[in-house]
């Protein structure tokens, strides 16, 4: 399924520079309306400028819809409560992929393509035990992610057939949980390196691969995985999936534009908030949990702190998914004996944040990271892991927008302008 091709509705007519222009204005299969300006500059001479790209879309696409006034998510037109509890992150990754769910045959070639790299290169994996210990987990997941884009010669194909280059998504997707993984085992454990049992499914897997445990193997804790997994998988443009269709607009290869995701999702305006979350929580725990100190410092403008994990570009309404995971946080915590004080900071910090007009105002909600973070501490993973997990989740998001623009008919390298507001000519002095 290709992008659908938009109608065309009607067009505006705008005075630039004294010229009257004609743009055609373009209108989406959920009736949302653009104005196309790929004339603009060509018949006016005159560019737009929007800042943080807040109202300019980059693309067509047929994978994600979201509406942030209603807190919408459809994953190629189907809700994210109903794939959350319905579908496991393997039938998921295929609707993103390729549009529709696997049939039974289609799910049992995507995952054996997948389980095909259980491990990583043994190369590859010398050089995980020669970096500094400590490495930030995402900095681990860039710096090997490069060594694979530097090694893998067909992927460095820049007309990479896309059956190929799928073919290397099925790869990333089973390399990522063994980086994660092999880290923390070096990090965390004798450095030993565990394998997963064929059988598993993706999230159990990754698990087992982490833990020594036996008695953590359930099923509580594996679907608790996959929802999150789920939960993660795409969000249209968001900056981390522009990074990778950036990146990916240059005919760079799959496993560099990856790494061009990795990398923007790092930053604690983004996926790197999962981790600043329960840094903050943990913080209002040593002050005794009291979170109105917290509340004035994210509603002060001379304080750079945030209310990590509240506010939204998009959802002006809750975040669909942070709804889903906060539900589930009582489920498993119960479920894996596991009582979490951070829960209840967080509930509070919430119920407190909702009445307060500052964040009422400006819609500011819990977001996908809200949560996120008490439920991989119920697992075991580490707080500087979250931001990994947060990246293993969005992979084949990444992966279906690398395909899509790819295979997009409009295929164009990304190539913003810019307003220049500096120096005007002058002359070296003699
Ligand atoms: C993700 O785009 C995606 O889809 C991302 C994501 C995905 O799935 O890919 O959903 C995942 O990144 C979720 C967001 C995780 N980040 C955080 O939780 C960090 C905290 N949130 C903020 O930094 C902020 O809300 C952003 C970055 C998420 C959104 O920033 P915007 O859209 O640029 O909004 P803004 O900064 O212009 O905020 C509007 C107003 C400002 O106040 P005023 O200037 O109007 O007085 O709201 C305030 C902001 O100061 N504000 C906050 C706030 N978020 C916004 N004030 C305090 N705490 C916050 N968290």
């Amino acid at each position: 399924m290709g992008v659908r091709k938009m109608n065309q509705t009607e067009t505006v007519c705008v005075d630039v520079n004294g010229r009257q222009v004609v743009l055609p204005v373009l209108e989406g299969s959920e009736g949302e309306l653009a104005i196309d300006i790929g004339a603009l500059r060509s018949s006016s001479g005159v560019i737009t400028l929007d800042n943080g790209f807040v109202n300019t879309g980059s693309c067509r696409s047929s994978i994600t819809f979201l509406n942030g006034e209603k807190g919408i998510l459809r994953y190629r037109g189907f809700p994210i409560e109903e794939l959350a509890e319905e579908k496991t992150f393997i039938d998921v990754s295929y609707l993103l992929m390729e549009g529709e769910l696997p049939d039974s045959n289609q799910r049992e070639k995507f995952k054996n393509e997948i389980d095909r790299w259980p491990q990583l290169p043994s190369d590859i994996r010398k050089l995980m035990e020669n970096l500094p210990k400590k490495m930030h987990p995402m900095g681990v997941i860039s710096t090997i992610l490069s060594a694979l884009a530097g090694s893998h010669k067909e992927s460095l194909n820049p007309e990479i057939p896309l059956v190929d280059a799928k073919k290397i998504g099925c790869q990333l997707m089973g390399y990522l949980p063994c980086i994660i993984s092999d880290w923390y085992r070096i990090n965390y454990c004798d450095g030993t390196y565990n394998s997963p049992l064929p059988d598993d499914d993706y999230a159990q897997k990754f698990l087992s691969m982490m833990f020594d445990d036996k008695n953590l193997r359930s099923e509580i804790r594996s679907s608790a995985l996959d929802v999150l997994l789920t939960l993660h998988a795409d969000h249209e443009q968001n900056c981390s999936t522009s990074a990778v269709r950036l990146v990916g607009s240059s005919k760079a290869s799959i496993y560099s534009s990856i790494v061009g995701g990795i990398n923007a999702l790092w930053g604690p305006l983004h996926g790197g908030a999962n981790q600043a979350v329960i840094e903050m929580l943990e913080m209002i725990q040593k002050h005794g949990g009291d979170s109105s100190k917290f509340l004035q410092k994210a509603k002060d403008k001379n304080d750079p702190f945030k209310l990590m994990g509240f506010g939204h570009r998009v959802y002006k309404n809750f975040d669909p998914r942070a709804k889903i995971i906060k539900a589930h946080c009582d489920r498993i915590l119960s479920a894996v004996g596991h009582k979490d004080e951070l829960l209840d900071i967080a509930k509070i910090l919430e119920s407190e944040a909702l009445k307060d007009d500052y964040f009422v105002d400006r819609n500011l909600y819990p977001n996908v990271d809200f949560y996120s973070g008490i439920i991989y501490r119920a697992l075991g993973i580490p707080s500087e892991f979250f931001t990994a997990m947060f990246a293993l989740g969005r992979l084949p998001g990444w992966l279906s927008h690398w395909y899509e623009l790819r295979q997009s008919e409009d295929f164009k390298i990304g190539r913003p302008r810019q307003i220049y507001v500096g120096a005007t000519e002058r002359k070296l002095s003699r």
